[in-house]
């Protein structure tokens, strides 16, 4: 049987689109860090990343990200805004918005978004609406910044797709514990490909949207805005409300010692059953 290269019915489908340059490899260090260079090289905006495996996964505040080998979507692409740095979250918020409902119309999975961009499933895995938030997606952005304007925006998603079970084993326990994928919600197998697809052309439309219209669309799927949490912001933590997300992509976090908090950078944890009270 002949087959196609990786990524050939991506480059099909997105044809006409800013996203139809999809390059896929089977392994690489981080596609982050191979789009900055390439972006250093002068490769314009569009170009996508994809790689079935990552052997130095970056992932946000400095941590490294893991996935068995062609069991997630990772992929980063390359954005040249001509905006100011001010509002390069707005890529990032766009990829988020852009996977959640990718997910919903590939897998019929319905996650929320965790401030700033995780995808989240809370639930048991079986479709409950409660219990504890899993991670199944998480974004990294990392921009290079010439004569103070910005060059470009890499924005990396790494998404769990198809893992094994955690009773295979082949899970660390860490990970099983807080993490999911999309084959453990949908009950199915689902294609990365296919999933690929549709997040990019969600993302073709959330690229040309105004600001105000995305930053709703993400306040509409955050699972974070109503629930009660504790951030860390490096030198202190704090707990209380998440009550709202600024269109410049701050937290807002009524504090129960009192007060309102704007947090710009931050670590949060959903604190559950206490959400709930
Ligand atoms: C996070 O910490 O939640 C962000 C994780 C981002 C991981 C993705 S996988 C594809 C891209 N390449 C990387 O090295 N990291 C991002």
């Amino acid at each position: 049987m002949v087959t196609g290269m990786r990524g050939d019915r991506a480059r099909s489908e997105l044809l006409g689109t800013r996203f139809a340059d999809v390059r896929w490899v089977p392994e690489t260090g981080s596609t982050n860090r191979d789009l900055l260079e390439l972006a250093a090289a002068g490769e314009p905006a569009g170009v996508v990343l994809v790689a079935d495996h990552q052997t130095a996964g970056r992932g946000r505040l400095d941590r490294s990200w893991h996935a068995p080998p062609e069991g997630s979507l990772l992929f980063s692409v390359l954005f040249r805004p001509t905006t100011p740095v001010s509002d390069a979250h707005l890529l990032s918020t766009a990829v988020g918005v852009s996977a959640a409902e990718a997910c919903r119309m590939v897998a019929d999975v319905a996650p929320g978004l965790k401030w700033p961009n995780d995808l989240v499933v809370t639930g048991s895995g079986s479709g409950s609406a409660s219990g504890p938030a899993r991670k199944l997606s998480g974004i990294l952005a990392e921009s290079t910044v010439k004569d103070g304007v910005l060059d470009a925006v890499v924005v990396g998603l790494g998404l769990n797709v198809n893992w094994p079970t955690a009773a295979s084993g082949e899970l660390p326990p860490e990970l099983a514990d807080i993490a999911t994928a999309l084959n453990h919600e949908a009950g199915h197998a689902v294609d990365r490909e296919e999933l690929l697809i549709v997040l990019l052309q969600r993302l073709e439309h959330w690229c040309c949207v105004p600001a105000g219209e995305l930053m709703d669309r993400a306040r509409s799927l955050s699972a974070t805005i109503g629930s009660r949490v504790r951030v860390d912001l490096g030198s202190e933590q704090i707990v209380g409300l998440a009550t709202e997300i600024t269109d410049s992509g701050s937290l807002v976090v009524e504090v129960d010692d009192g007060g309102s908090r704007e947090v710009v950078v931050g670590d949060v944890v959903h604190l559950w059953p206490e959400a709930l009270a």
